[in-house]
């Protein structure tokens, strides 16, 4: 059996990508799986808490007593992200939010158009879900993932103070064999003083390591 450091608990998970759509066949998205947050999800629960689990479109089963919310979009995600947190102890976000979105849904299918070689698309900003949750009043205790090509760690602590994270978990996207869409997981979770290496592993495992680190965290904080 798990240890039960989150009986009682109240958590919101993202997971997934999310889908910007450009028309009604067409979208913008990333190599998100969902299995790390559904990881993260599972293992949660099995921790204690209870787990309502925000996610893009992926093709994965629910885990065990979770309650999952599906949306498509992050302008969806943030809604109800924020939706949540009338009930939300500790908020995690691993879902890969597109920072841009289409800045217009054509309602028919864009025309391949004759003589036009260059076609450029126009993007708008998404709202930052996890840094509009972490700055509502009486916010949960946030944790964010940061999926960086380079410059992991630097990247990864300007995340953590400009989103007013309380931790923030590191993700070397450039490795092969990690992070999107593959079994396996490394992660570096940063607070403002403290470092912690959970090594490449099953994301199930990285999971349960993950969330033992911020359960600690979290009892501390309060
Ligand atoms: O789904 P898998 O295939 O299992 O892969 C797992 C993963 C690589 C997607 C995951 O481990 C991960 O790193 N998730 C974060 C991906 C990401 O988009 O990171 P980011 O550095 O762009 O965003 C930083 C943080 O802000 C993240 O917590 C993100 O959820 C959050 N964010 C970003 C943009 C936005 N508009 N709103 C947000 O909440």
């Amino acid at each position: 059996a798990e240890n039960q450091l989150l009986a009682n608990v109240n958590m919101t998970i993202t997971a997934g990508p999310t889908l910007e759509a450009l028309d009604p066949v067409r979208y913008i998205s990333n190599h998100s799986s969902g299995k790390m947050g559904f990881s993260l999800a599972e293992m949660a629960q099995k921790m204690g808490a209870n787990v309502t689990l925000i996610s893009g479109p992926v093709n994965l089963k629910t885990p065990k007593d979770v309650q999952r919310i599906d949306i498509s979009s992050a302008l969806q995600m943030h809604q109800e992200s924020l939706n949540s947190l009338n009930q939300c102890d500790i908020f995690i976000a691993c879902a890969a939010v597109a920072d841009y979105r289409p800045a217009n849904i054509e309602t028919q299918k864009m025309k391949k158009q004759q003589g036009v070689d260059d076609l450029t698309i126009q993007l708008v900003k998404n709202p930052d879900i996890i840094a509009d949750v972490a700055s509502t009043e009486n916010a949960p205790f946030c944790v964010g993932f940061a999926a960086e090509t380079e410059h992991v760690e630097r990247y990864a602590l300007d995340k953590l103070k400009r989103k007013k994270l309380k931790l923030i978990a590191a993700n070397d996207v450039a490795k092969s064999g990690q992070g999107f869409n593959s079994e396996k997981n490394a992660l570096t979770v940063f607070s403002e003083t403290e470092r912690f290496a959970i090594t490449l592993a099953d994301k199930k495992l990285v999971a349960s390591q993950l969330l033992t680190i911020i359960a600690q965290q979290y009892s501390q904080s309060r």
